[in-house]
């Protein structure tokens, strides 16, 4: 075992021996974004099968001035999983009348940088960062409890979380003091043609990405997976209405992760991600069970993705 142990690492430890003893073998997918499998998805928005990234930005681009008018002036846009907040400038560029942008982000280092390359960009903007995981409550800013918000959520990240934990972030942010809006980005359902491939690219991308969670087990704790018998498989569940990526052992075999014996039958899967999909119909019932009403649906020619606005139903 490499150095010593700090706290991130027992959290993964943990966390991912719960996932590797349960019956169904599963790993938390927010492991997968270390630095290098942050390059990786990066690689992966770059790459022809995986049309989400290019879309979205395409519809946002095109619909730029529209969005950034949700957010009255002086207001704020809130943005959940900012990231570099890559998409988020589009609407930014548009809103010079946007008188806060509150990127809320696990990683605290990165957002701070990010931030601070906001403020050097717009001088007049006002950028209040907040560290959090979406999937809690965000401790926003008390400055702005009497400022109009908009919530901003692109990417289609809210169809990698459950249900309920999709429920829950957008019920939060619909409690919110004075928010006036929420823009959603989502993936919708279509062709496992299409679908598939985005997930399982031919060069090989998405496979490496995905494996890295066992390289980082390897790395961080000593892990002893055997890359080299494990396969990537991403598969279209029409019922769930999702992709499912999982690592799947090619033969029987045990791994030693944390002192303890992970034993894997042939053909045994790990899950690992889950991407949901959508449609009208089902992303309707998503804004009325957490208290919103969909006011618009903003798709691409090809109706490959789709950018809601959601308003405040009944107020
Ligand atoms: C960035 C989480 C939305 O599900 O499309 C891409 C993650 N995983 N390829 C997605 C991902 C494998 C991506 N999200």
């Amino acid at each position: 075992m490499n150095k010593h142990i700090d706290v991130t690492d027992t959290a993964l430890l943990d966390d991912a021996l719960a996932g590797l003893t349960a019956r169904q073998k599963y790993i938390d997918p927010k492991w997968l974004y270390d630095s290098a499998g942050s390059a990786l998805f990066e690689e992966i928005t770059a790459i022809p099968p995986y049309y989400l990234t290019r879309t979205e930005t395409a519809i946002l681009r095109a619909n730029a001035p529209q969005l950034a008018g949700l957010v009255p002036p002086g207001g704020a846009l809130v943005e959940f999983g900012s990231g570099a907040s890559v998409k988020t400038r589009l609407l930014l560029e548009n809103g010079p009348h946007i008188g806060t942008y509150v990127p809320i982000d696990i990683s605290g280092p990165f957002l701070q940088e990010t931030a601070a390359d906001l403020r050097r960009r717009y001088p007049s903007l006002s950028v209040a960062p907040v560290v959090g995981d979406f999937l809690h409550p965000v401790h926003m800013p008390r400055a702005l409890s009497e400022v109009p918000k908009v919530g901003f959520f692109p990417g289609s990240t809210i169809g990698n979380i459950t249900p309920e934990a999709a429920r829950l972030l957008l019920s939060r942010a619909r409690a919110w003091p004075h928010v006036d809006a929420f823009i959603l980005g989502v993936d919708l359902v279509k062709e496992p043609a299409i679908l598939v491939p985005a997930y399982d690219d031919p060069a090989g991308v998405t496979a490496r990405f995905i494996s890295n969670i066992l390289v980082r087990l390897n790395r961080e704790l000593g892990a002893t997976f055997d890359l080299s018998a494990f396969d990537y498989q991403a598969r279209w569940n029409a019922d769930a209405a999702r992709i499912e990526m999982s690592l799947v052992s090619t033969k029987a075999q045990t791994a030693v992760l944390g002192g303890h014996d992970i034993a894997f039958a042939a053909g045994e899967p790990i899950a690992v991600s889950m991407s949901r999909k959508f449609t009208s119909q089902s992303l309707q019932q998503l804004a009325q069970d957490s208290g919103w009403a969909l006011d618009a649906l903003i798709t691409d020619p090809d109706a490959l993705f789709a950018v809601a606005v959601l308003r405040p139903d009944g107020g």
